[in-house]
């Protein structure tokens, strides 16, 4: 158990690292690539250590420099057969991005994971990667995965199910190795860091967003990459300076991309002082400083389906802000947030619950108003990062509190407790 210190102001620069979600796609994709790339600000984060360790079985030699990663892309073709079996640990977008590449290889592979993932949800993959001829063998659709060599992988006309940039990126790496055009098309834009990257266009069509891809694509090497800081650590930061009173801080170089951002269009539509300055283009991605000021906030957060996508990891902490306003928090539409590195919508109730605060929970989401003040507690993490760091920053805002297992943060944000030492009395 972490003893939480007590939130307390600060003014300055915050440097957060570089993005996940960005960070797997570009070692994925200069893996794919014909040639080197040197990879720049690459996240020390878990979940992409683990992209990198799975890449490196299968072949991948990288160089690890002090300001960059040079990988040595095989061409597409050139994968070795893994002598382990892959473990992609709490990693869904590992397991899940992988696969598509693995389905065509000429090799056989099982790729695993630890006990949240073994519990995650695969068929959202299994089953779109059969349609184009993969062979997998699985137990009741959960890991491990195991690819067995087919003759080919077929294009195939896929409208996901969930929106799920996982399933939409799984499915673009095996279009580029399928005979014929893949197209995957989505009602809802998720995150398209895979098509920015590739320089891939996205039509509107009868069918929603709609990408496509075939076998005749060549990848060139991403040369110098750098990845542009992450908005879902922002968010935490965030949080903490807006919680905390008369703070003024700037995040620098962080990724605005509109499919990530929704938590900060929710936050100021209640008030929040959140500003983007020095709007610029990195590597086909929107870039800005953030600058945030401690505001007061007031209003309803009211969150349902269409906006779940863009700003899926922020619940936990959008719940945690909404604890300390008036207003009501409202979100629908999230059953996806059951089958997250923890059951999400259980462990946000169970905690708020235990501040004494009256939550309804439904099957797709909750609903609570904020008290008027709270008691400290003894928060849990559930092993989930994201609702270690959410219930931290409550905790350090109420005061005589603690969460358990905060190293759990190390999956995505291992410089969070180093930031939250800033903001610390
Ligand atoms: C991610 C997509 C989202 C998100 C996850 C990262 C990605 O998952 O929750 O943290 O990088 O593509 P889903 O694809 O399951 O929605």
């Amino acid at each position: 158990m972490l003893k939480l210190p007590k939130l307390k102001s600060y003014n300055g620069t915050i440097k957060i690292q570089g993005d996940k979600s960005i960070g797997h796609r570009a070692f994925i994709i200069s893996a794919l690539a014909n040639g080197t790339s040197r990879i720049y600000n690459s996240p020390k984060s878990m979940d992409l250590l683990s992209t990198m360790s799975c890449l490196e079985s299968l072949g991948i030699e990288m160089t690890h420099n002090i300001d960059f990663i040079e990988v040595r892309g095989v061409n597409k073709n050139n994968f070795r057969a893994s002598k382990n079996i892959l473990n992609a640990n709490n990693s869904g977008s590992t397991i899940r991005m992988l696969s598509g590449i693995l389905s065509a290889q000429n090799f056989s592979t099982t790729i695993t994971g630890d006990e949240s993932l073994q519990s995650r949800p695969m068929m959202r993959i299994i089953e779109p990667l059969k349609l184009m001829g993969a062979d997998i063998i699985s137990k009741h659709n959960y890991a491990p995965l195991t690819f067995i060599p087919v003759k080919n992988l077929n294009g195939i006309n896929y409208k996901l199910k969930i929106p799920s940039a996982q399933v939409k990126s799984a499915l673009i790496f095996a279009g580029m190795f399928a005979e014929g055009e893949t197209s995957v098309s989505e009602n809802i834009l998720t995150r398209n860091h895979t098509e920015n990257i590739l320089g891939l266009k996205t039509e509107i069509t009868n069918d929603g967003f709609k990408t496509t891809v075939n076998n005749k694509f060549n990848f060139p090497s991403l040369k110098n990459f750098i990845i542009p800081n992450d908005p879902s650590s922002a968010a935490f930061v965030i949080a903490l300076s807006i919680l905390s009173s008369k703070s003024e801080i700037t995040i620098p170089n962080v990724c605005i991309n509109p499919t990530r951002i929704k938590f900060i269009e929710v936050l100021k539509s209640i008030g929040a002082n959140i500003n983007f300055i020095n709007v610029r283009d990195n590597y086909r991605e929107p870039v800005a400083d953030i600058v945030v000021k401690s505001s007061v906030i007031f209003g309803d957060m009211i969150i349902n389906e269409d906006m779940l996508p863009s700003l899926i990891d922020e619940i936990p902490i959008l719940a945690v802000i909404s604890l300390f306003k008036n207003g009501i928090f409202k979100l629908t539409g999230a059953k996806e947030l059951r089958v997250k590195e923890s059951d999400r919508i259980s462990a946000v109730c169970f905690n708020l619950r235990k501040l004494g605060v009256e939550v309804d929970e439904y099957e797709d989401g909750f609903a609570f108003e904020g008290l008027d003040s709270y008691k400290g507690v003894e928060f849990s993490s559930f092993n989930d990062h994201r609702i270690a760091m959410a219930f931290a920053i409550a905790g350090m805002k109420i005061g005589n509190s603690s969460i358990d297992n905060e190293e759990i943060a190390n999956i995505s944000f291992p410089t969070f407790f180093d930031i939250v030492k800033l903001f610390s009395e």
